[in-house]
Order: structure tokens, then C-alpha cells, then sequence
């Protein structure tokens, strides 16, 4: 009820209000009641579940920033949240657990990320009994992927096979995840205030008026496209610069480009496919001609396995496991008619996008992003062949149009500007951190800068190699070590280099140095991992035990930091 003086107030308004007005206002006040009942603080009383763990496996860093609020309101909510990161979590610790949450993402071609590796593995490959543990699981991807949610879908199901029971449905998410992702964790709550008590798992409520699902797609024009290495290089790596409009990033992040097939290719696939080329055909909630779901959606290039196998199984006949692109299955394997077409349609797979690390900043190159892509060459059957979307990037000539979206990255920042930076990039690992100097240098960042880079040969390979110098003169750059490895007898790489520097690299870490690795996963960033155990083994003399831990407690701070592909 209304106190007398807010009646007349109220009273007042409503006289003088027309009836589209009334209308308003009580759309508003409806508006704003349903914003009040949100998930925000689902617990009116003090739950009956009062520990639980949070645990997260990230690569970018979009599900610790989840299991990071998650644990907030849990504990907003009375419950004491442990949250923690799946590299960090003591695997034995999970047959002891009652209740567990994991926040995962999947990576690489449904790989788990780096971090939750490990953890992954250590539930697939022992036998453990669960018969405690209560547990849910909140799956990130993107379904522009083929294997959307793999990891994840992996989890929850093993962590069942193992004994545990599900406190809840799994809640596989998209890109755009916030509202999917509150609405499940409300839901976990809601649970743990009742008592936790497994029955049959809750399905989280269905999320309506979802934003749409998709990046942001930035249409941009290629300004330069350069290609870095001399003449004589084995290699051709490229530097694009892309002129776009309001374009949004930090450097550290990525921008993501979903290449088209070969005209030739489609063409010669349409020659073999017996099916009606003005029919559209269905392909995740989209319709598309023949041409244009070959041309755009559907990747043709090399098949995984898995699909090698479903085509098999459709057009029954035995084919051995080869790389193979879809053109030649066609030809080779061919479908018997129109409806058995149709079918293999169903099985084929998105084009996936990839991703390049950005080589600019926004402070240095306003209006332009920079990325330095290397074509992709590799042998099959003896014949060279190229990736498809460094092929298509080296080859994109000035002011055509690209369109891309960025990849965000929280997990690969620059510190605080008086921090020292120590950055190891050989080949196109380089690119992030052309983007970190020239940022440090445009906002006259204070703390040093040493970078160790490498290629193949001096002469030809050494990128950037006017802008690093140039960076050296000035002092932006204290320190730059090269490595090229085929320019004597013996092969010399960025790790001999660390090494040889290793008294003054470990005191640069003492000084509370941030630790940055760039480039290839294997065997580089390996390689360098055990170069940098052994410094810290040998200069702060230490065991191997506790040059492991030293390393990860440089981890915990946020102080060794990689983007490895
Ligand atoms: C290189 C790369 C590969 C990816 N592969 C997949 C995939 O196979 N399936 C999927 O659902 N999502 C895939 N994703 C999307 C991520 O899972 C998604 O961006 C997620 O929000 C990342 O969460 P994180 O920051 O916690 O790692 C991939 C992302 C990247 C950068």
C-alpha cells in the first residue's frame, strides 16, 4: 500500500497522463520489477551447502573471469567457495570433494586448454571412485567450431562414469555466454540452498531473448601486405596492415578470419556432387545453395578423420585413413544419388576460423590492425601444398575488403608500465610483442624491455629487423638477443641464447621481471621451459623441485605468461 502523500502524487500523475502514457508507465514499472527478480541474490536464507570448489581451465581467460564471480556470489550467499585453477588443483583432491563446479573452455580442434591438460588426462585415464561428489559443469566454445563444447561435454560425462553425480544439466555456451552462464550458476545455488541434494539433474531455465550469437565482424581494407622474408628464404611471412573503423583491442589479442574455399575447388566438387544446384540446403539454421555452403560454410579442404570415417559409413565403402580433401573423397568414393548427397551434407563440418596474433597497437597505428601471418606450406604425397587461409592472406592484394572479428585475450596483457618485460618470440611469435614495444613506446611505458627472436638465417629471416633495431637505438628495447639457427654448423635457437645470458635473465626475474613466450608450442616452448628451469636451478641455486615451484609461483602472480600455437 501507498502512504497517503505518495497516493496523491500518484493520483496527480495518473490524471494528467494520456492513455499511451499510462501505457508506458506501466510497461516500465513491469520492466523494472522483472530487472529486481534477477538472479542477482537467489538466497533468501543461509544455504545447507556451505563449501563447494569452483575450479576453471582457461586459455583467454573467459572462464576464470566466470569461476571468478561465481565464487564471489557464492560466498556473497554463505558458502565458502574455493576457487581455483585446474593446473593448480591437487588431482587426488577431487575423490575427497562433495561438491565441484568446473568452468571449461575448449581449445584447438577440441583440445582441453593448457592448463586443464593434466586435469583432463588424470579423469580419463584413472580409475577413480566419485562416490561423494556432486558436480556441474559449465562448457565454453563456439559453435563456429566443429568439436563446439568437446571438452566440457568430455568432462561432465567422465566425471559420471566415475561415480559422481550430476547436481545439475551441463550448459554448453556460446561466444556470448554471460546470461546462459549466470542463469546455470543461479541455478547451482539455488540447488546448495535446498541442500545439494543430487536427484535428477536440474536443467538450468532456458535463457530467452538471448542476444543474438556472433562476434562483432569488422570490415576492414588491406593497406600494405609485405612480404618480410628476402629473396632465397624458405619461408614467406607476411605483414598485413588492415585500415578498419573503430576497431576495439588491447595488444595481446588476436583477430579471427574464416577463409573461403578455392573457387577451383568448389567447381571441381560441383562437377561431381549429382544433386540439384539450385536447391538450398539447411546447414545450421541457415540456408545456402550448393555453391555457396561450399564456397563459404563447410570445410573442404583436409577432413579429420572422424568425418573421413561418417562419409565411409554413408557411401559404404572402405577407405583407408589418408589426408584427404573432400573434392578428391567425392571423386574417388563417389555418392550414389541425390538423397545420399543430402546425407553427406549433414556430416560435413564448419570452416574453422584461425587466428593471427595482432602486431600493432592502437596506440601507435590509430585506425589499423597489424598481423605478420606465415604461409603455410607442407608435403602431402610428395605434392606441396598450402593452408588455406595463410595462402589466401599472403596473396590479398591492396584495398581489397576482409572481414574479421577480434579475439580477446586476457591472459596474455602487458604489466603495469614501470614492470620490466622479458619477451621470447622467434618466427611469427614475434607479433604480439612488435605490438607490446610499439605500445610501451607510444605511451612512454618506463620499465625495460629485452627480447630474444629467431629464425633460420640472418640475412633473410630476421623480421622487423630495421623497427627492433630502431627500438634498440632509442633504448625502448634494453636488451635484444637473435638466434638463427641455420647460419653455422650447429643448430642455435632462443634457448642457447637465454642460456648464455642466464645470470642476468634470472636477476631480471628477481627485479620482478614479467616472462612472455610467443611462437610454437612444440618443441619451442618446451625447449625454453627447460632452459628456463635450469637457469633458475643453477643461478638461485635451487633443486629441480623448487625450480618448478619458483616457475609457478610466477604463473600465480600472472608474471609468465604464453600464447603457444
Ligand atoms: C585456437 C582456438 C581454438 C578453439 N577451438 C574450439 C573448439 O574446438 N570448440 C569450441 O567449442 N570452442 C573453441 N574455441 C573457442 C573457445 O572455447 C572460446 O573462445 C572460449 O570462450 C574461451 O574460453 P577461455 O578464455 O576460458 O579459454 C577455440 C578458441 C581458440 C582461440
Amino acid at each position: 500500500m501507498l502512504g497517503e502523500p505518495k497516493l496523491q502524487v500518484l493520483l496527480e500523475l495518473i490524471k494528467h497522463s494520456t492513455h499511451d502514457e499510462l501505457v508506458w508507465m506501466n510497461g516500465y514499472l513491469t520492466g523494472l520489477l522483472a530487472r529486481d527478480q534477477k538472479v542477482e541474490d537467489p538466497l533468501p536464507s543461509k544455504p545447507l551447502v556451505n563449501k563447494i570448489t569452483i575450479a576453471y581451465g582457461t586459455e583467454t581467460g573467459n572462464s576464470k573471469r566466470l569461476a571468478t564471480e561465481f565464487a564471489a556470489k557464492a560466498k556473497k550467499n554463505g558458502i565458502n567457495a574455493k576457487l581455483v585453477s585446474l593446473d593448480q588443483y591437487r588431482l587426488n583432491d577431487l575423490s575427497k570433494e562433495e561438491y565441484f563446479f568446473a568452468v571449461i573452455s575448449t581449445q584447438g580442434d577440441g583440445e582441453p586448454p593448457a592448463a586443464a591438460k593434466k586435469f583432463y588426462d588424470h579423469i580419463h585415464q584413472n580409475a577413480a571412485t566419485l562416490g561423494k561428489l556432486k558436480y556441474g559443469v559449465l562448457a565454453l566454445g563456439d559453435t563456429a567450431y566443429p568439436q563446439f563444447c568437446k571438452v566440457g561435454e568430455d568432462v561432465d560425462a567422465q566425471l559420471n562414469k566415475l561415480g559422481g553425480e550430476r547436481l545439475i544439466s551441463l550448459q554448453k555456451c556460446d561466444t556470448d555466454y554471460a546470461t546462459e552462464a549466470d542463469t546455470w550458476f543461479a541455478e547451482v545455488l539455488k540447488q546448495l540452498s535446498h541442500g545439494g541434494v543430487a536427484g535428477p539433474a536440474i536443467t538450468p531455465a532456458r535463457v530467452e531473448n538471448k542476444k543474438p550469437s556472433g562476434k562483432k565482424i569488422y570490415k576492414g581494407r588491406i593497406l600494405a601486405n609485405i612480404n618480410l622474408n628476402d629473396r632465397g628464404s624458405d619461408k614467406q611471412t607476411h605483414h598485413l596492415e588492415i585500415a578498419v573503423d573503430d576497431i576495439e583491442y588491447q595488444p595481446g589479442d588476436s583477430i579471427g578470419i574464416v577463409p573461403q574455399n578455392s573457387e577451383k575447388t568448389v567447381r571441381k566438387i560441383l562437377a561431381n556432387c549429382c544433386c540439384d544446384k539450385e536447391k538450398k540446403y539447411a546447414y545450421r539454421d541457415e540456408h545456402y545453395t550448393v555453391a555457396e555452403l561450399f564456397t563459404k560454410k563447410v570445410n573442404i579442404s583436409f577432413l579429420p578423420d572422424r568425418v573421413v570415417k561418417k562419409y565411409a559409413a554413408i557411401v559404404q565403402q572402405d577407405i583407408p585413413e589418408t589426408k584427404i580433401g573432400f573434392a578428391d573423397l567425392l571423386k574417388i568414393y563417389p555418392v550414389r544419388d541425390a538423397a545420399q548427397f543430402d546425407e553427406v551434407v549433414k556430416i560435413l563440418e564448419p570452416i574453422a576460423p584461425r587466428l593471427y596474433s595482432i602486431a600493432s597497437s592502437p596506440e601507435a597505428h590509430t585506425g589499423e590492425v597489424h598481423i605478420t601471418v606465415a604461409r603455410d606450406k607442407f608435403l602431402v604425397n610428395d605434392e606441396i601444398k598450402f593452408g588455406l587461409c595463410s595462402d589466401c592472406l599472403s596473396q590479398w592484394p591492396v584495398n581489397s575488403e576482409i572481414e574479421f572479428y577480434v579475439h580477446h585475450n586476457d591472459q596474455f596483457r602487458l604489466p603495469a608500465d614501470d614492470k620490466d618485460v622479458i619477451m621470447i618470440g622467434p618466427g611469427t611469435g614475434i607479433a604480439p610483442f612488435r605490438a607490446f614495444l610499439a605500445h610501451r613506446d607510444a605511451t612512454g611505458a618506463n620499465g625495460r624491455n629485452w627480447l630474444f627472436f629467431g629464425d633460420q638465417h640472418f640475412v633473410t629471416d630476421f623480421l622487423y629487423q630495421s623497427e627492433i633495431q630502431a627500438w634498440h637505438d632509442t633504448g625502448l628495447l634494453s636488451k635484444v638477443n637473435v638466434a638463427f639457427s641455420r647460419d653455422q654448423e650447429q643448430k642455435v635457437y632462443v634457448q642457447h641464447k637465454i642460456k648464455k645470458h642466464s645470470k642476468d635473465f634470472y636477476n631480471w626475474l628477481e627485479s620482478g621481471a614479467h616472462l612472455y613466450i610467443c611462437g610454437a608450442k612444440d618443441p619451442m616452448s618446451v625447449d625454453v621451459e627447460n632452459t628456463l628451469l635450469e637457469i633458475i636451478q643453477a643461478e638461485g641455486n635451487k633443486s629441480t623441485e623448487q625450480a618448478e615451484e619458483y616457475l609457478n609461483s610466477l604463473k600465480e602472480e600472472g608474471r609468465y605468461l604464453r600464447d603457444v600455437y
